[in-house]
């Protein structure tokens, strides 16, 4: 499976740090939807799901997670720990989250409004419609 990172341009001085997120331009969709986990517990696994259409681009702002993306072929676990970078995850793939520190917040831009019909969150199931 090919993984996505894309490195977003930090603009840093002795300030701090800031990065600037762009329809189109360094984010490869427009922007319909903007949510975030925080207060995640710890021992928390969660997403369990992949989508039909949607795209989305995860970025952790603050902390560390792990994902899982499973393309129904191949299984790859990723660290994510650097807000200069988002992980961009395509349609079709089964995600999971784990490994949540104290401090994570978690972003993640997607290109549709929420909608549940989108949602694949039965594993046999989406293994049945990619081999379809
Ligand atoms: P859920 O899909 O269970 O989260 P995850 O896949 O990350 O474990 O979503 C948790 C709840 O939030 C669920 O009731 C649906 C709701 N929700 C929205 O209302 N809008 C959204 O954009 C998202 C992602 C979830």
């Amino acid at each position: 499976m090919d993984i996505k990172f894309i490195q977003f341009q930090s603009h840093g001085d002795e300030r701090g740090s800031l990065v600037s997120l762009e329809d189109n331009k360094n984010i490869p969709f427009t922007i319909r939807r903007v949510y975030y986990l925080f207060n995640t517990q710890e021992k928390t696994r969660r997403g369990f799901h992949a989508h039909k259409k949607l795209k989305q681009l995860a970025v952790v702002l603050k902390g560390s997670c792990r994902f899982m993306l499973d393309d129904g072929k191949e299984k790859i676990e990723l660290l994510l720990d650097n807000p200069e970078q988002g992980l961009y995850i395509e349609s079709f793939v089964w995600r999971e989250m784990y490994n949540f520190s104290e401090d994570c917040v978690l972003m993640v831009l997607a290109d549709s409004f929420y909608d549940e019909k989108d949602y694949v969150r039965d594993y046999n199931q989406f293994i049945e419609m990619v081999n379809e």
